[in-house]
């Protein structure tokens, strides 16, 4: 459920998952009006549906209307999957979790005793803090425009950083020191066709330069990754593994998601 949900690659990654696990399930994509996501859910609950995800711009939203939402979904103050039982509504968030196994398992980067730069303190960002620090990484820095939203982020994850022993800290985008392991840009600052908004000095010999976004809207970011002998990568994987975090929770089965994402990279070249 979003708005637009036109160019949604879900529904075809969700029929992958279940033809490849044999899973009986079904999964379109809903257009709900701006103004009607609540009676959107409902209606949904009401035809017999079990759960869904929710998208842009009603994320926010969806983790006001849920009866019951999981840790991670409450430090995100949003959620992208609803799952319905006997007229309860759980809400989760599977976006930073599947940031986190993009990143771990298909890049190859242990985030353990990293240096991460998270560029960024909107719903992208928030949705992928929690599950980064559970990671245990060495620092993490929070860098937005605005610096006072980036503090309060920092602020709402403080308790956990401290339970991680990561060393968490907000800053202004412009005042950026030292060098990073791994920089993930969760700004929109390229669908407004803004340059980069950070110097490239932030990236250590190799980094791994991570846009959140894929297609078009990333390329930019994967232009300036190359061009400052960063690897580049785009959000494709995080986009297959929160999927395949849901696909979890519903059905109670992981799906091979690198097959998936191999499959889908290359349906997106036809
Ligand atoms: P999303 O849900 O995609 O994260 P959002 O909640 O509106 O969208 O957050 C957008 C993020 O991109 C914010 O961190 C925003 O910075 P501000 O908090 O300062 O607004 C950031 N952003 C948008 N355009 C940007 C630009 N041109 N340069 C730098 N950051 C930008």
């Amino acid at each position: 459920m979003g708005n637009p949900v036109d160019h949604s690659k879900s529904p075809w990654i969700h029929a992958r998952f279940a033809e490849l696990t044999g899973e009986p399930m079904e999964y379109g994509k809903r257009l709900i009006g701006l103004d009607e996501f609540a009676p959107g859910v409902r209606a949904f609950i009401a035809e017999g549906g079990k759960g869904c995800n929710i998208t842009v711009p009603f994320k926010f939203q969806a983790a006001s209307l849920v009866t019951t939402r999981s840790e991670r979904a409450a430090l995100a103050e949003a959620c992208n999957i609803l799952s319905f039982e006997d007229g309860r509504i759980h809400g989760d968030n599977t976006d930073g979790i599947g940031f986190v196994d993009d990143v771990e398992r298909n890049a190859g980067m242990k985030l353990a005793r990293l240096d991460v730069l998270l560029l960024g303190a909107g719903g992208a960002a928030a949705g992928v803090l929690g599950p980064v620090l559970q990671a245990k990484p060495r620092s993490v820095a929070v860098a937005n425009r605005t610096l006072s939203k980036a503090q309060a982020l920092v602020q709402r994850h403080a308790a956990l950083a401290q339970a991680q022993g990561v060393e968490l800290q907000a800053v202004a985008l412009d005042a950026v020191r030292g060098t990073y392991d791994l920089v993930a840009n969760a700004t929109a600052s390229s669908l407004g066709g803004a340059q980069v908004p950070v110097d490239p000095r932030v990236l250590k010999r190799g980094a791994l330069a991570y846009d959140m976004m894929y297609g078009p809207a990333a390329e930019g970011f994967l232009h300036w990754a190359r061009e400052h002998g960063a690897v580049g990568r785009d959000g494709l994987g995080m986009l297959v593994e929160q999927a395949a975090e849901a696909f979890l929770a519903w059905r109670g089965v992981r799906p091979p998601s690198a097959q998936v994402l191999a499959e889908l990279r290359q349906e997106l070249q036809r």
